[in-house]
């Protein structure tokens, strides 16, 4: 499968993905990477890594910037979108485009924390565990169908950047690896229709 990587920002998600993509059997490859922001600091981590780049500037397109991502990814024959640290709303329009083949990370332990500073809104509701979640794109904002999770233990010393530091790490680990269960359990996936047909096992 081809997978764009979307990003506005440090990429480190996006670099997870295209590093467990270099496993022997990985059934994707980052065939994009691309964005809002033309000068996110993961657009030079793709460059280096030999993933091709699209750093579009959402700001300067305005409204034409759906138009021109749908765009690229249709010419580059986009099967997944993988949001990682993608910092816009996306447009309904746009989502049902997608729907069943765009995913995103949150580093929370959704249906919690949903939104801006999560890690935050976990400490002080004072949870012992939180974590991360890779789930499908809906029109509900962090509310669509949840993929994969992982559980990440709350220290009593913790401040929301040594937490995040922690879920972080958590969260290279499960963003490919709910990847790779999510393509290969949709093997029958109809792209067309949206449709997950009878698995062959
Ligand atoms: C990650 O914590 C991700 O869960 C959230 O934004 C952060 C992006 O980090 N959506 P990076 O750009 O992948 O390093």
């Amino acid at each position: 499968s081809r997978v764009a990587v979307l990003i506005s920002g440090r990429g480190s998600n996006m670099a997870a993905l295209i590093y467990a993509s270099r496993a022997e059997d990985c059934p994707y490859e980052v065939a994009m990477v691309t964005g809002d922001k033309p000068d996110a600091d993961g657009f030079e981590i793709a460059r280096a890594e030999g993933v091709a780049t699209e750093a579009l500037n959402a700001r300067e397109l305005g409204a034409s910037y759906w138009t021109r991502l749908q765009q690229l990814l249709e010419a580059a024959s986009i099967d997944l979108v993988a949001l990682a640290g993608f910092m816009r709303i996306i447009p309904e329009e746009f989502v049902a485009k997608w729907d069943g083949r765009m995913v995103n990370i949150h580093p929370s332990l959704l249906p919690r924390h949903k939104g801006l500073k999560s890690h935050e809104a976990c400490l002080a509701a004072g949870d012992k565990f939180s974590g991360a979640t890779v789930h499908l794109v809906s029109p509900d904002v962090d509310g669509g169908e949840i993929l994969g999770q992982v559980e990440v233990a709350v220290l009593s010393n913790d401040t929301p950047d040594s937490l995040a530091e922690r879920v972080l790490i958590a969260e290279h680990q499960l963003y490919p690896d709910t990847v790779i269960r999510y393509l290969n359990r949709t093997r029958d996936f109809d792209w067309i229709t949206n449709k997950v047909g009878e698995l062959a096992l």
